[in-house]
């Protein structure tokens, strides 16, 4: 087998892995139905058309960082016909890796209109800030990163994946209401069934090409940003959303990089050569650094957080 794999070779030899892993995740993937999580007894018409009454603010019963979370979530959620396209110009449509790019978009579109109806539902946030940040933030499209390597985007997309149900279940938390909790952890569950799919490829990638998937790992972990860093004002809501424990650097490094790397058993294979275990090594000390990084931050959150208690 040779270690430098083309993207043809890469896409025939792992196909058989994404049949079977898609005979493993269809049963596994449980039948659900957003319109069972939104609570429409609670809604009523809007101004407009129908007379209804405008949305103000006083009717959210969401915190700030709670509405920041939620609408992060519903606008990375929201770009998904911009992630179909990626990931179907570089998986094909052909045979499993078809079937799969076309099931996991389906399930991704239940996402977005659930949380959606119980946003408007709730009046939880600005329906028409949120539209307006919809159509601006799919008017850009979405560009990935890795989009001609097909082993930086199963890596990708295998930390993204967690990243997202990560803070799917923490911002369902950060809600303090049991009905969007209750959703967010229905979703939190797909998300989770997803990272699965790509991190048992991405094992496979490695076993089949271990120096090839070494220098690509290192690479996305060295470079990971989420799907929603270009929303309109997202640095301002990401640090309101680490601050409040959603989804932060420890987090990042803890829960989301380190369980994929310690499944994929990436510290642990064997018969590296030079340049694999150069990309090994980058890899430590980033990781060792961003450790460093992580313990800083919150540091200064908890010094933060004691001022803010102090001053009542
Ligand atoms: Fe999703
Ligand atoms: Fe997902």
């Amino acid at each position: 087998m040779p270690t430098q794999m083309t993207q043809q070779q890469l896409l025939l030899e792992l196909e058989p892995v994404v049949a079977g892993e898609l005979n493993r995740h269809i049963p596994m993937a449980k039948e659900w139905f957003p319109h069972q999580y939104v609570p429409w007894s609670e809604g009523r018409n809007f101004d407009g058309p129908l007379g209804g009454d405008p949305w103000a603010e006083d009717q959210s019963e969401l915190s700030d960082v709670a509405r920041s979370a939620l609408i992060v979530n519903l606008l990375t959620e929201d770009n998904l016909p911009s992630y179909h396209h990626e990931v179907a110009v570089l998986f094909g449509r052909d045979a499993a890796w078809g079937d799969w790019v076309h099931r996991w978009t389906a399930e991704e579109g239940r996402h977005g209109t659930a949380i959606r109806d119980y946003l408007v539902v709730k009046r939880a946030v600005d329906p028409v800030e949120l539209e307006r940040a919809r159509m601006t933030h799919m008017s850009q499209g979405y560009e990935s990163a890795h989009s001609e390597d097909l082993i930086r985007s199963l890596a990708y997309v295998s930390f993204q994946e967690l990243a997202t149900r990560v803070s799917h279940r923490n911002t369902g938390k950060a809600t303090g209401d049991p009905v969007a909790d209750q959703l967010l952890t229905r979703i939190a569950a797909d998300e989770n069934l997803h990272m699965v799919f790509y991190r048992n490829l991405l094992k496979a990638a490695l076993d089949r090409a271990p120096d090839q998937t070494m220098r690509a790992i290192t690479d996305v972990v060295k470079t990971f940003e989420m799907p929603g860093a270009d929303i309109p004002g997202f640095q301002r809501k990401a640090v309101q959303i680490a601050v409040e424990g959603i989804y932060d650097l420890r987090q990042h490094r803890d829960e989301v990089v380190l369980p994929v790397l310690k499944f994929a058993k990436v510290f642990d294979i064997e018969g590296l050569s030079e340049e694999g275990q150069r990309a090994r090594d980058e890899l430590s000390t980033f990781l060792a650094d961003l450790d460093k990084q992580a313990s800083r931050f919150e540091e200064k959150r908890d010094t933060l957080k004691a001022r803010m208690a102090s001053r009542g």
